[in-house]
């Protein structure tokens, strides 16, 4: 299965493909807020992909508009309720850690 590390803790494990950036996440035992349930509302759980974009699952206009409206069109920027992993390595960056 593909590896995702998450900066800034460096913590790496093993995600199915499909499954959501913010589940993996929160399943590594590392914190992100998610205010809307994941339905690409609040913006809260928005991260920066460092390396393995073109593998995730490919942007929603929901999500573009999110993003957009939060900090214009980034080419890093994902909301980790909407990213699904696919099948290579990531590396992700946690933006809104508490
Ligand atoms: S959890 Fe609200 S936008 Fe992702």
């Amino acid at each position: 299965m593909p590896l995702l590390t998450i900066m800034p803790s460096g913590t790496a494990l093993e995600v199915a493909p499909g499954t959501t950036l913010l589940a993996a996440i929160l399943s590594a035992g590392e914190k992100l807020i998610s205010k809307c349930g994941g339905q690409a509302q609040c913006g809260a759980c928005h991260i920066a992909v460092n390396e393995g974009r073109k593998s995730l699952s490919k942007t929603t206009r929901a999500e573009n508009e999110k993003l957009d409206a939060l900090v214009g069109v980034s080419s890093k920027s994902r909301l980790a309720c909407q990213a699904q992993m696919g099948e290579e390595n990531v590396t992700v960056e946690l933006l809104s850690f508490v």
